[in-house]
C-alpha cells in the first residue's frame, strides 16, 4: 500500500475492485491544468508566509510545469491506484523532485483542492460557453435584421394566428438566449470564489493567506466558511440549471426548424452540410442536427436532476458522494458546447423560402383580427366585430377565399360598416406594419430591435 499517500494507517492492500470503484482519475484527469494552477498558487502562498522556502517553491513549480508538459504531450502515466488527478500529480511531483514534493500538501486537503479545481475549470468553460452563445446570438440577430420584413404566419396552438415577420420570430429566440446569457454570468459570479484554505473542513493551523491565493487564481474573493467551502456544489447545479434552460430553448428552436424543413411547411432550406440522408430512402434529407440538439436536451436535464439528487440530504462537510459531481457537470458542459456550436454554425446558413412563407400566411385567415380591429375603429363593439368576422371566415371556408380575396359586396353581406379602405388592413403587409410599437412585429420595429440587440452583443 506504500504507493498511496494515505497508506500509513492501513495494514492490507486495497481490494482491487474497491480501488477501481473509488477511483475518479479516468474522468477527473481533465482537471489537470487547473489542479496544477491551484497547486502553484498554494505553493507560492506557502513561500510568502514562510512555510516553504523560496527554493522549495521554485522546485515545486518547476516540477509541476514539467508534469504539465508531460500530460499535454500525452506521456504521463495515469494510475488508478493513485485514485484521482490530485494524488497522481502529487506522486509524480515527489517522484520527480524528491522530498520537497511531499511538502506541497501542507495546509491543504484534497477537499479544498478539488473544490478549487472544479471552480477554476468551470470558470474557463463558462467563458467558452459564453463565447459560443454570443456567436449564436450574433448570427440570429443578423438573420433577423435581413428578414425584418419577411412575412410568415405566426402560430398559436400551431394553428395560423396572425402574420408576423420572420425577423420577429428569430428575435424571440434571441430573447430566450439573452436571458440564458444573463443566467450564465450570474452563475459565474458565485463560481468565482476561492475555497482554497478551507483544507479538509475546519481550516488549517498554518498562517495561510487565503486572499493571496484567491488573487493569484483570479478569484473574486475567498469563500466565507470552511465547512461550506468543501461541501458546496451549488455552482455545478447552477450551471446545469442554466444548461437545462438553454437546452430547453434550443430544443424549441430545433422543433421549429424540423417542422419548417418538412415538405408540408417548406419555410426554410437547411444546406446539405447540416443534414444527412437515409440508407434506404434515396430521396431523404433529414434535419439531424436540430433533431439531435432537441434529443440532447434530455441528457442535460438528467444531469441537473442527478446533481440535485446527489446533494440532497448530504451532511456537512465533504462526503465521497461529491466525487459524483464531475461526470454530470462535464457532460453538461460538453453537450452544451457542441449544441451551441452546431446552432451558431447553422443559423446563418438558413435559407428562408420567402414566397412559401408569404403564401402560408395568406392561408388560414391570418388577418381576421385586423378586420375585427378595423370594425372597432369604425365604432362596432369588439364582441360584435368578432361575430361579424367569424361569419366572414365561415363564408371564406365555404367559398375557398381568403378575406383579402373577397369583393367589397361579399364582405358587406356581414356588415355594411365595411368600406373600400378595408383592403389596406386585410393585406399581410398592412397587418404587420400596423403592429408598430416596442415589441411588435412591424418591420420598422424589428429593424430597430435587431439593431438594439446587435449593439448589446457588441458591448459584451
Ligand atoms: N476525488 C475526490 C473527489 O472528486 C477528491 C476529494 C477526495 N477527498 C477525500 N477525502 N476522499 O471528490
Amino acid at each position: 500500500n506504500s504507493i498511496k499517500p494515505w497508506g500509513g494507517r492501513f495494514s492490507e492492500a486495497t481490494d482491487a475492485f474497491v480501488e477501481r470503484f473509488t477511483a475518479s482519475v479516468n474522468f477527473d484527469q481533465r482537471l489537470y491544468h487547473h489542479d496544477i494552477n491551484g497547486s502553484i498558487a498554494h505553493a507560492t502562498m506557502l513561500a510568502k508566509v514562510g512555510v516553504l522556502t523560496e527554493a522549495e517553491r521554485e522546485q515545486i513549480i518547476e516540477g509541476l510545469e514539467a508534469i504539465r508538459a508531460e500530460i499535454v504531450a500525452g506521456k504521463f502515466q495515469w494510475s488508478v491506484q493513485l485514485e484521482d488527478v490530485h494524488m497522481n500529480i502529487e506522486s509524480a511531483l515527489t517522484a520527480r523532485i524528491g522530498i520537497t514534493g511531499k511538502k506541497l500538501h501542507t495546509g491543504r486537503s484534497r477537499n479544498d483542492q478539488v473544490a478549487t479545481d472544479i471552480r477554476l475549470y468551470l470558470r474557463d468553460e463558462i467563458d467558452a460557453v459564453a463565447k459560443e452563445l454570443t456567436r449564436l446570438q450574433q448570427g440570429l440577430v443578423e438573420l433577423a435584421r435581413t428578414n425584418a420584413s419577411t412575412i410568415m404566419p405566426g402560430f398559436t396552438h400551431l394553428q395560423t394566428a396572425q402574420p408576423v415577420t420572420f425577423g420577429h420570430h428569430l428575435l424571440a429566440w434571441n430573447e430566450m438566449l439573452e436571458r440564458d446569457y444573463q443566467r450564465l454570468m450570474d452563475c459565474r459570479k458565485r463560481a468565482n470564489q476561492s475555497p482554497l484554505g478551507a483544507a479538509a473542513l475546519a481550516g488549517t493551523t498554518y498562517p495561510i493567506d487565503r486572499a493571496y491565493t484567491a488573487q493569484l487564481l483570479g478569484f473574486e474573493a475567498p469563500t466565507e466558511n470552511s465547512l461550506d467551502s468543501v461541501s458546496d456544489r451549488d455552482f455545478a447545479i447552477e450551471f446545469c440549471a442554466f444548461a437545462s434552460l438553454l437546452m430547453t430553448h434550443l430544443s424549441r428552436a430545433s422543433e421549429e426548424l424540423v417542422l419548417w424543413t418538412s415538405a408540408q411547411f417548406n419555410f426554410i432550406n437547411l444546406p446539405d452540410r447540416f443534414c444527412t440522408g437515409s440508407s434506404i430512402m434515396p430521396q431523404k434529407k433529414n434535419p439531424d442536427v436540430p433533431e439531435l440538439v432537441r434529443g440532447k436536451t434530455g441528457r442535460v436535464n438528467g444531469h441537473l436532476i442527478a446533481l440535485l439528487t446527489l446533494m440532497k440530504s448530504q451532511p456537512l462537510a465533504y462526503n465521497k458522494d461529491n466525487q459524483e459531481d464531475k461526470e454530470p457537470l462535464f457532460d453538461a458542459i460538453d453537450t452544451v458546447k457542441d449544441c451551441l456550436r452546431a446552432f451558431a454554425d447553422m443559423i446563418p446558413a438558413i435559407q428562408p423560402s420567402k414566397d412559401v412563407m408569404y403564401e402560408a400566411a395568406k392561408r388560414g385567415f391570418s388577418t381576421a383580427t385586423d378586420l375585427a380591429d378595423y370594425l372597432v375603429r369604425k365604432g362596432v363593439a369588439f364582441r360584435d366585430a368578432h361575430e361579424i368576422v367569424g361569419k366572414s371566415v365561415a363564408y371564406g371556408i365555404d367559398s375557398g377565399k381568403d378575406l383579402s380575396e373577397m369583393s367589397l359586396e361579399e364582405l358587406r353581406q356581414f356588415s355594411n360598416t365595411i368600406e373600400q379602405d378595408v383592403f389596406n388592413v386585410l393585406t399581410l403587409e398592412g397587418s404587420v406594419a400596423a403592429r408598430n410599437h416596442i415589441g411588435g412585429t412591424a418591420p420598422a420595429q424589428v429593424t430597430a430591435a435587431s439593431e438594439r440587440a446587435a449593439q448589446k452583443l457588441s458591448r459584451r
